[in-house]
């Protein structure tokens, strides 16, 4: 899926994930976490997540491409500069180990596949603290979505969403939605990384 990412065309960026906020707020509310807990956006896009987090009272910190960061930055001025880190799939992620409460990913991880999905996940393990979440909302085969490594707590079919949001592409692209990121099912879960003696 990662080539037609690749394209100047891609604009959905800033036109976020299925469901918007309301799923972003249906994840924060089901994971539990306390205001001041650590977050990281993986593909934060154009930051609108990270500021609902910001909002709430948590300490965030977003990973995407460099010129989509830039985005981010005009878009949402309070989140701040040293929040936002230039990362490219393939590389580690740039926190050192057990550094997050939580790992956010929305629309991100179905983007990867094989090898470098597997390896994007053991990334997340490891930035992630002893029982850290894994918050995913993600265009899906797969109802509920397993990840080796971590256990499903809490899950939804949100595919009801998926209509909407490609209304919504090609209402303010213009353009057909890419057939490379069609999905029939949307699923949100939260998810707890596994012990050690568990792990991958
Ligand atoms: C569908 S958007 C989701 C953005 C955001 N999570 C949201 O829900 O609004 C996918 C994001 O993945 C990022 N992305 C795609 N391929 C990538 C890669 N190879 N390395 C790093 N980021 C990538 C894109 O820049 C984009 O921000």
């Amino acid at each position: 899926m990662t080539g037609h990412f690749e394209s100047e065309d891609w604009r959905s960026f800033d036109l976020g994930h299925p469901g918007g906020e309301i799923t972003t707020r249906w994840l924060l509310e089901k994971s539990g976490l306390k205001r001041g807990s650590r977050i990281l956006d993986l593909c934060c896009g154009a930051g609108d997540s990270l500021e609902v987090f910001r909002k709430a009272g948590f300490e965030i910190c977003g990973v995407d491409r460099a010129n989509v960061l830039e985005h981010a930055k005009t878009k949402h001025p309070g989140i701040k500069e040293k929040s936002l880190c230039s990362w490219e799939a393939g590389e580690k992620i740039p926190f050192p180990d057990k550094t997050f409460d939580a790992v956010l990913c929305e629309c991100s991880l179905s983007l990867f596949e094989g090898e470098r999905r597997a390896n994007i996940q053991k990334e997340i393990s490891r930035v992630l603290k002893e029982e850290g979440l894994l918050l995913l909302s993600d265009i899906t085969d797969e109802m509920p979505v397993t990840l080796s490594g971590f256990d499903l707590l809490h899950w939804q079919d949100g595919s009801e969403h998926i209509k909407p949001f490609i209304a919504r592409w090609i209402w303010m692209t213009e353009r057909k939605y890419p057939q490379s990121c069609e999905g029939d099912r949307y699923f949100l879960g939260v998810y707890k990384k596994r012990g050690s003696d568990h792990g991958f």
